[in-house]
């Protein structure tokens, strides 16, 4: 019998990413913009198309996106770094300053792709925990530092799926140990445009932060994957190192300068999910459900008169899909809803009534 090739050692214990894709009509699973980009974005986008030369590689450094973006962020070109959405800068990342006998430190439950890609790229680990209340204790956090030395952090703010905020006390303790020990604090702001908490660092060449941002959500662009890195220009640098060349391809660097252009339509996205938000929260509290404050476009909860798994079925016969976190360590009997369209939310929460009832 033919001898197949086995992974190498580490890949075998993986479990891959696993987000049920299902056909119902109203998917509230994977924190996505409700809204599309305004008409007027998709005719600017089919004339820019006509006149791309497809037959040619596309400018490998991404120039004029990168630019659009650092002058919106008051940054300079070479501290952007752009990629095929925030999943493979955060790859880049843990492919140059992770790998074997190198560690990332995560604190759970937080973006599940954080420890996944570390692991993927043959980086350790290093689990801290949040409080009952999925805060990251600052002396925890410290304390973990000082014993790993872990050469990357993750931070997640607001940290999905529990929609918390993490604290400027909390990001500059860590970020003043790190520049001691010379690792990398890497912040995923992929829902930082819902959150009020205002921290405003910045990329300092001194400074070992690197933020990680992405089109996916507030610019509704999911599907075009599409994310970027803002650090410092050595971060940048050595990120460049391990992408692949012509990584970007020549629309998709089209779609992010277009889409930069319609910051209202980003702006109205991001207030009317923050009132929907403040309704489906205030509709599942008023059920026997456990409700997270958020600042994010979703909402962690659980359930108290029905099984967390049981809902989220019955959820999925009404032709809704929520997030099933119930299995996840230290989200036991949650749920997560993305909060939709006005419309789509008055769906879902008619729809737990109703099973409720
Ligand atoms: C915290 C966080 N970071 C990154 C991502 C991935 O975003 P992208 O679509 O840019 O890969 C997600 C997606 O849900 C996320 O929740």
């Amino acid at each position: 019998m033919n001898k197949i090739p086995s992974p190498r050692r580490g890949l075998d214990i993986l479990d891959g990413y696993h987000s049920p894709q299902l056909d119902v009509s109203v998917r509230l699973n994977t924190n996505e913009s409700p809204f599309p980009l305004p008409e007027t974005f998709t005719e600017e986008l089919e004339f820019e198309i006509k006149n791309l030369e497809l037959n040619r590689y596309p400018n490998r450094s991404a120039s004029e996106l990168c630019l659009a973006i650092a002058e919106r962020e008051l940054l300079k070109e070479n501290e952007v770094f752009v990629a095929n959405g925030s999943n493979e800068v955060i790859q880049s990342i843990c492919l140059a300053f992770g790998g074997p006998e190198r560690s990332a430190l995560i604190f759970e439950p937080t973006y599940a792709m954080h420890s996944q890609i570390a692991k993927i790229t043959g980086t350790r680990v290093v689990d801290g925990f949040r409080d009952a209340e999925f805060k990251v204790d600052t002396n925890v956090a410290l304390e973990l530092i000082e014993k790993e030395k872990p050469e990357i952090v993750f931070l997640c703010s607001p940290n999905n799926p529990t929609g918390n905020s993490e604290s400027p006390e909390l990001i500059n303790s860590i970020l003043s140990e790190l520049n001691s020990t010379g690792g990398l604090l890497v912040l995923d702001e992929a829902y930082k445009e819902f959150s009020e908490t205002s921290f405003e660092p910045t990329v300092r060449e001194e400074s070992n932060l690197a933020f990680v941002r992405t089109f996916s959500k507030v610019w509704s662009l999911a599907g075009i994957r599409l994310g970027y890195l803002l650090a410092p220009e050595w971060c940048v640098n050595m990120v460049k190192t391990v992408s692949l060349p012509y990584h970007l391809d020549s629309v998709k660097q089209r779609v992010g300068i277009l889409a930069l252009k319609h910051k209202e339509a980003m702006k109205r996205t991001v207030d009317v999910t923050k009132e929907e938000r403040k309704k489906v929260f205030d509709a599942l509290i008023s059920l026997p459900i456990k409700v997270w404050p958020s600042e994010a476009n979703f909402l962690l909860f659980k359930p108290e008169s029905i099984d967390a798994y049981k809902l989220w079925q019955e959820l999925i016969e009404e032709g809704i899909l929520i997030r099933d976190c119930s299995s996840w360590e230290g989200l036991e009997g949650c749920l997560r809803v993305t909060i939709g369209s006005e419309n789509e939310n008055d769906i879902f929460l008619d729809a737990v009534r109703k099973i409720l009832k």
